[in-house]
């Protein structure tokens, strides 16, 4: 249903709901408001609603209800593809033939998808990119680190290398919440340290190379939510990395990392020199193990299979740039309808930070969002909560590969449902 025909004009509705508070009576269908002047005058024909109780017609419903931004939408041919493999490849050896066999293909699939030059390798390890950070912290970093910082997880990167007694005190750029800050060169960094999609804010940048960096200065990439979805230049980068429980729709626990040539010089040198690195979080060790297709210890099977079919969708339907075209078409509807409604606006206020494959929405005051995600929840859409730590009054939506376009606009649809029922 077009986002204009709820039943409740939103305008009027947001008249009323001022009077929807939890811990007042309800107003009895016909009542009067209490009178006081003002808004308060206003008839309110409705009882307070519980938000669970609310009830969306099954034709406004997305086809799927799954929405989080990590873990974020398993399409059902993943789980298809575990069962197939059911008594051939899960429970068997991961230093065997079949298990190989599939991390060489998610290997070759990523090469494809991202169109990687020659040299360009794909080095995997477990632990999920929480770990590769530390792993970088001992294997990738020279002496110092710059750190783009613009949200929860950019930070996080930054607080493991100041706190790496082998590294200097790391550079921090950073800027106000729900913005990015630009690269910008600086003499001594040996790597900058970007992140592609900020999943706490909903901002993306585009990652560049910083313009007169020193040489031999490497760009790495924190892509957990945006490889896969969003666009991005191998010129620009040296380490692109992620995890893949948002694009890739598989279960997290796993790390992977595109590497340019200076990348794996880089890896390759640490790991010659005489630096204490733990063998879990030694990027020579893992580079080794992914050569010959395998990670140092036993990796999730089920996790390799999902992400190994959802590559295979991907590059069967046309690769990067129809994944990252499908997410732009729901971005475009969501922000779209964000601008649009009286109780909605995109929490990024500039249009070319705004996310494709996160959406943080911010509601009006009168818009208590954990009514509406409860609501949304009692009818089987799910996690589409903010951030916990941003601490806003917000819905963040994933709109990864994934996620159906037409479930996006139906989500739309079924929060102004929501919304328009909870003030009633
Ligand atoms: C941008 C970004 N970086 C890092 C992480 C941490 O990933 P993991 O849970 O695989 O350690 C996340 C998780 O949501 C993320 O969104």
């Amino acid at each position: 249903m077009p986002r204009n025909q709820v039943e409740y004009p939103i305008r009027l509705h947001l008249f009323q709901v001022f009077r929807r508070r939890r811990g007042r009576g309800p107003f009895e269908s016909g009542d009067k408001a209490p009178t006081g002047g003002g808004k308060a005058a206003v008839r309110c024909h409705a009882v307070d609603v519980t938000p669970q109780d609310i009830q969306i017609p099954p034709d406004l419903l997305p086809a799927d209800g799954r929405f989080g931004c990590g873990p974020s939408k398993v399409r059902p041919e993943q789980i298809d593809a575990i069962v197939a493999g059911a008594a051939t490849i899960m429970g068997t050896s991961h230093r065997k033939p079949q298990v190989k066999g599939l991390v060489g293909s998610v290997r070759a699939g990523l090469t494809e998808l991202f169109g990687l030059p020659d040299g360009w390798e794909i080095v995997l390890g477990n632990g999920g990119t929480t770990v590769f950070w530390d792993a970088a912290t001992f294997g990738l970093i020279d002496r110092r680190s710059q750190h783009l910082v613009f949200g929860e997880f950019s930070s996080k990167f930054a607080t493991a290398c100041a706190e790496a007694p082998h590294l200097d005190e790391p550079s921090v750029v950073e800027s106000a919440t729900g913005t990015h800050p630009r690269p910008a060169a600086e003499a001594g960094i040996d790597l900058y340290a970007l992140t592609h999609n900020e999943t706490s804010t909903g901002v993306a940048m585009t990652p560049t190379r910083p313009i007169g960096a020193d040489d031999g200065a490497l760009v790495a990439v924190d892509a957990t939510s945006a490889a896969g979805g969003l666009r991005w230049s191998p010129t620009d980068v040296d380490v692109y990395y992620f995890a893949p429980q948002k694009c890739f729709a598989a279960d997290g626990g796993l790390w992977l990392a595109a590497c340019s040539p200076a990348a794996v010089e880089r890896i390759e040198r640490i790991a010659a020199s005489d630096r204490w690195r733990p063998a879990s979080l030694d990027l020579g060790i893992a580079l080794t193990n992914s050569r010959s297709n395998q990670t140092y210890n036993t990796p999730a099977v089920a996790t390799l299979i999902m992400l190994d079919e959802q590559l295979r969708w991907m590059n069967e339907h046309g690769g990067l740039d129809w994944c990252a075209e499908r997410s732009e078409r729901s971005a475009a509807t969501m922000y779209g309808w964000a601008e649009a409604t009286d109780y909605t606006t995109p929490f990024v206020a500039d249009p070319a930070q705004r996310s494709a494959v996160v959406a943080t929405i911010d509601l009006d005051d009168a818009v208590a969002a954990d009514d509406v995600n409860a609501a949304l929840r009692a009818n089987g859409i799910l996690d589409t909560d903010s951030y916990r730590k941003l601490g806003r009054n917000q819905l963040r939506v994933g709109m990864f590969p994934a996620i159906d376009p037409a479930d996006v606009e139906a989500l739309t649809a079924c929060i102004d449902h929501v919304v328009a029922r909870l003030g009633t």
